[in-house]
């Protein structure tokens, strides 16, 4: 790959078709709202499951380019954090725990790898599911891909704080083994009240027949990147939801199969049907605010979230 030294102020977007992200809009009225002099944002393209040399040569350039500032990592966040942990002198505890990394920023001259999904996704969730959803209804969740992602809100959903409201039962199903053994190996035994399983599910059909069985009032998430990343869906279009469900696709663009066959049963089986933006809102102001050391919250965030939403 090749690499031009930065002459600006430079965030990453590393990604798999990251031209057609929202972020290339959004990043200019953002950056002068908060003042980020000069800033620009620039994508570098990587295929998935790429060469590990790839994810380490764009690792080290960041860190050894004066003016390039840091990354906001999408898709690759484990297979980065594999390549290249050895080019960080600081990882977070989430990093460390989940072996991935969505942010990289630098700080007092060490190079820093933060996962901040696990934040990004929670606000996200408590956005749109409603307060004490799985106490008072005590159903479970399904999310199809065991990547990064899946790993974040897994996580989240368990956090001890949540008390009694958490989910009766969190089902992973991925279509190779890889990624699922690794899931498994990280989540199980993360509170002892959430039952876990996890699914080969190399055809579509296969999840299906999981999400056949599933509760009502369930949490259902495409997080495997089909409908962006690739077309399709996890699902075939004989799917049926678990009644009373909140839906979520991770992504908010592309041809997002998996939000239509939701929203074909939306009347009948009483869904709640959510896209990927706010996640997306929340995912970068997270990372943005350690590559540039601002602070985003409150009354900034949701001139952010307006300035986003005027671009949609
Ligand atoms: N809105 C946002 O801001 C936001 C934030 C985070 C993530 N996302 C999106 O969410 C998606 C997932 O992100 P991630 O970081 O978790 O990606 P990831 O680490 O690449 O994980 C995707 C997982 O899905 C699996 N998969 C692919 N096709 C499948 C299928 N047909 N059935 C079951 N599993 C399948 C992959 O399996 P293999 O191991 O076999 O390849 C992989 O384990 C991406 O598209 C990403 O863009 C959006």
């Amino acid at each position: 790959m090749e690499f031009t030294s930065a002459t600006q102020p430079t965030m990453y977007f590393i990604g798999v078709t990251t031209t057609k992200s929202s972020i290339m809009k959004v990043f200019p009225l953002w950056a002068e709202e908060l003042g980020l002099k000069d800033a620009i944002i620039k994508g570098i393209d990587i295929e998935i499951h790429a060469d590990p040399q790839k994810y380490r040569d764009t690792v080290e350039f960041i860190k050894n380019d004066k003016l390039s500032l840091g990354a906001l990592v999408t898709t690759h966040k484990i297979d980065l954090y594999n390549a290249a942990r050895g080019s960080f002198e600081y990882l977070d505890t989430y990093a460390e725990m989940f072996e991935e990394l969505s942010s990289i920023s630098k700080k007092d001259g060490r190079l820093e790898g933060y996962a901040k999904d696990p934040i990004s996704s929670g606000l996200a969730m408590d956005n749109f599911i409603p307060e004490n959803f799985w106490k008072e209804h005590g159903g479970e969740v399904l999310i199809m891909g065991a990547g990064g992602s899946a790993l974040a809100i897994s996580s989240y959903l368990m956090k001890k704080e949540h008390g009694d409201n958490i989910p009766s039962k969190i089902i992973i199903t991925n279509r190779s083994r890889e990624r699922l053994d690794s899931a498994k190996a990280k989540l199980d035994g993360m509170h002892p009240g959430v039952k876990l399983e996890y699914y080969l599910c190399p055809e579509a059909k296969d999840n299906d027949e999981v999400m056949k069985n599933m509760k009502p009032y369930s949490l259902i998430i495409n997080a495997t990147g089909l409908g962006k990343d690739r077309p399709g869906s996890p699902l075939t279009d004989g799917c049926l939801f678990p009644e009373n469900s909140l839906v979520w696709e991770l992504n908010y663009r592309g041809d997002l199969k998996f939000m239509v066959q939701a929203g074909e049963q939306k009347e009948k089986r009483n869904l709640f049907i959510e896209d990927g933006w706010i996640y997306f809102i929340h995912g970068w102001t997270q990372v943005i605010s350690e590559v540039f050391h601002v602070d985003i919250k409150g009354e900034k965030l949701e001139r952010l979230e307006k300035l986003a939403n005027s671009l949609r």
